[in-house]
């Protein structure tokens, strides 16, 4: 446990043997679930619990900060298990502790506790609860990055509990952002972990750092790494989001051609196509990607930045090769909504990638070109003229 300020204190909890998190995520640096408790002259509150794998630890710090009083409030910010997976056994050691969640919260935090008796006080945006001296005012903030998710503002301290948002996996012994040791490794997981968490919900990150621009924040109480303090990097980290969120303006556009080829079919279609979308928008940044080949996460950035782009799918045993999934799983799917795609391709026996593929990025709400170009085996001279045109008419869409 670490005092913040005057009846604000750190409760969370250090893992710092993390190295996966939500499956799919490295965490390098370990991580903590961080916690924190608000005493008022009359009510106190916890904000956000804990994995319910470090219970123990989680109930041993805020007893040290409750220092025997009881809390009246649990507020969870968004309900993932990281930060409420131990919720049940809270009530069972303070059964009138009322949980204060947003109405998306509500019906997601019965399902994680499995009770439906839960003593729920649902907040809309601008609600209050007043501690005695010390006020909790809730901004909803859907999509950072559930549903469910909100921030919970402390005027009388200038703090921002802020969820997930503005933290990321690292942990450190030390809290605040001015004593944090490996600063390069610090920014690198606040980069990544925005991209993992936030970067799939880019219009949300910028219309709630709108909303948050007005308030005079000292201290930013997230829920992973360091405490964010205005001496340290508020105003640094607010900025990268800002930056990193922002649509990029380009003179060109960009329009990457993503393929896997087992026997340089569907490579040689690839490139193919790719010369004819140059004859219709010869200034296009149209590059040419055979997945493997390449680092996966430069290639979903590309996807993800794109203008358009275009998959050459490959099948075997009846279904798209799995590169080609582990690219498609990485669409921001928020962001890329009617971005235009189109499909083409060798194929052996049966082709099954290519409905796979377009089912799926229909389902996704991409806009998908109408034609797919499929070629049995090799292509020859007539076929390889015939993907340059399918690729002249994907660019005359783009125009
Ligand atoms: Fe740290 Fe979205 O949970």
């Amino acid at each position: 446990m670490t005092k913040i300020m005057d009846g604000v204190f750190y409760t969370g909890v250090q893992n710092p043997n993390l190295r996966v998190f939500d499956v799919i995520m490295k965490t390098d640096y370990g991580t903590s679930y961080n916690s924190y408790v608000v005493k008022g002259r009359n009510k106190t509150a916890l904000i956000e619990a804990a994995h319910n794998t470090f219970f123990e630890y989680y109930v041993d710090n805020i007893t040290a900060a409750l220092d025997g009083a009881t809390p009246d409030f649990l507020v969870l910010n968004h309900t993932e298990p990281d930060h409420s997976g131990c919720v049940d056994r809270l009530l069972a050691l303070f059964p009138n502790l009322t949980l204060v969640v947003s109405q998306a919260a509500a019906i997601y935090i019965k399902n994680i506790t499995n009770r439906a008796d839960l003593n729920l006080l649902i907040v809309k945006d601008g609600d209050t609860i007043d501690l005695g001296g010390k006020t909790l005012r809730f901004i909803n903030a859907p999509f950072l990055h559930w549903p469910d998710s909100m921030f919970t503002w402390l005027p009388e301290d200038k703090i921002l509990f802020s969820c997930d948002f503005l933290g990321c996996h690292f942990c450190e012994p030390q809290i605040f952002d001015g004593k944090i040791a490996y600063t390069d490794q610090y920014w690198h997981a606040f980069r990544y972990y925005y991209d993992c968490i936030f970067g799939p919900f880019k219009p949300y990150v910028l219309k709630w750092l709108d909303k948050i621009a007005g308030l005079d924040i000292d201290c930013i109480c997230n829920s992973h790494g360091p405490v964010l303090t205005r001496a340290g990097y508020i105003t640094q980290a607010i900025a990268l989001y800002r930056e990193w969120s922002t649509p990029q303006t380009r003179a060109h556009k960009l329009s990457p051609i993503f393929y896997c080829t087992a026997y340089g079919n569907t490579e040689r279609i690839a490139g193919a196509v790719a010369e004819g979308m140059r004859r219709v928008i010869p200034d296009a940044e149209i590059g040419l990607y055979n997945i493997i080949e390449h680092d996966m996460a430069t290639l979903s950035g590309l996807l993800n930045e794109s203008d358009a782009f275009l998959v050459g799918a490959l099948t075997i045993n009846r279904e798209a090769v799995p590169p080609i999934w582990q690219l498609l799983g990485n669409i921001e799917a928020v962001n890329i909504v009617k971005r235009p795609v189109a499909l083409f391709g060798s194929f052996g026996w049966s082709g099954e990638a290519f409905p796979h593929v377009a089912q799926r990025l229909e389902s996704m709400k991409l806009n998908v070109f109408e034609r797919q170009f499929k070629i049995n085996f090799v292509p020859s001279d007539n076929d390889l003229a015939d993907a340059a045109s399918f690729g002249a008419d994907f660019a005359s869409t783009l125009i």
